[in-house]
């Protein structure tokens, strides 16, 4: 399957498409970890994404669709991709078009994932990565046990540097100003699906399932 995740800031996006990758194969293609990738290789587009990534705002599209073009001509990307914060803007989806064209792929579905602002924040703060594993981890949700296997093992939990109070607003004002305009875009082709994002990372991945039509 090729799907698009759309949703705001720790709406759980990463977290659902790291575990359907796991269980289901597909690819997980997070503009987001491509870009951390390149600042901290400090590659060209790296230098250049950096500032706009710190201040919450949204990098160029240029740069983001050549990482996109790249990743999409991976072979790998032929069993099925979840693209995972790409597109974030009407332009970017309107460039992904010729992009699919190109490798001859076309989108399933575009998944919306619905969450209220007062869990947001408390997920984006709570949010940690596991330095060993790159697990998606939350100091306020996560079971004490898959924090402790972390730290146990020898890691530490890294929090991302653009989840601070200041840049969370930022980055939440971008996504209803710019994101938001592909509710629309993707309902009027017929793509869209609406799928809570509340409640246990259980529930909603079971919910995804049945969407998707991979519920056994
Ligand atoms: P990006 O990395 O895409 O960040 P984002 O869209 O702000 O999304 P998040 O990663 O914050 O949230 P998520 O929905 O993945 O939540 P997660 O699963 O981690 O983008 C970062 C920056 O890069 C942008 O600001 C921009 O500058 C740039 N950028 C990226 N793509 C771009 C593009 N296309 N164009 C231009 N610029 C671009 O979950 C959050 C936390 O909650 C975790 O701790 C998790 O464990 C926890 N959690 C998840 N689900 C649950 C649950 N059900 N219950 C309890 N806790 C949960």
């Amino acid at each position: 399957m090729r799907i698009v995740f759309l949703g705001p800031p720790g709406a759980g996006k990463g977290t659902q498409a790291q575990r359907l990758m796991a269980e289901h194969g597909m690819v997980q293609v997070s503009t987001g970890d491509l870009l951390r990738d390149a600042v901290k290789r400090g590659t060209p587009a790296g230098l250049r994404a950096k500032e706009k990534m710190d201040a919450g705002a949204l990098v160029s599209d240029d740069i983001v669709l050549e990482m996109i073009r790249d990743r999409l001509a991976a072979p790998d990307t032929r069993r099925g991709f979840i693209l995972d914060g790409f597109p974030r803007n009407v332009p970017q989806a309107e460039a992904l078009d010729p992009e699919l064209a190109a490798i001859g792929q076309q989108l399933d579905a575009v998944i919306l994932l619905e969450v209220d602002l007062d869990i947001l924040m408390k997920r984006i703060t709570g949010r940690r990565t596991c330095s060993l594993t790159g697990k998606l981890l939350n100091i306020h949700f996560s079971p004490r046990a898959e924090l402790e296997a972390c730290t146990g093992a020898g890691g530490t939990l890294v929090q991302r540097a653009d989840d601070n109070e200041a840049t969370i607003g930022k980055r939440l004002a971008v996504y209803r100003e710019q994101t938001e305009q592909l509710v629309p875009f993707y309902e009027q082709r017929g793509l869209l699906r609406r799928v809570s994002g509340e409640g246990s990372m259980d529930e909603v991945y079971a919910r995804l399932l049945r969407e998707l039509g991979l519920a056994r």
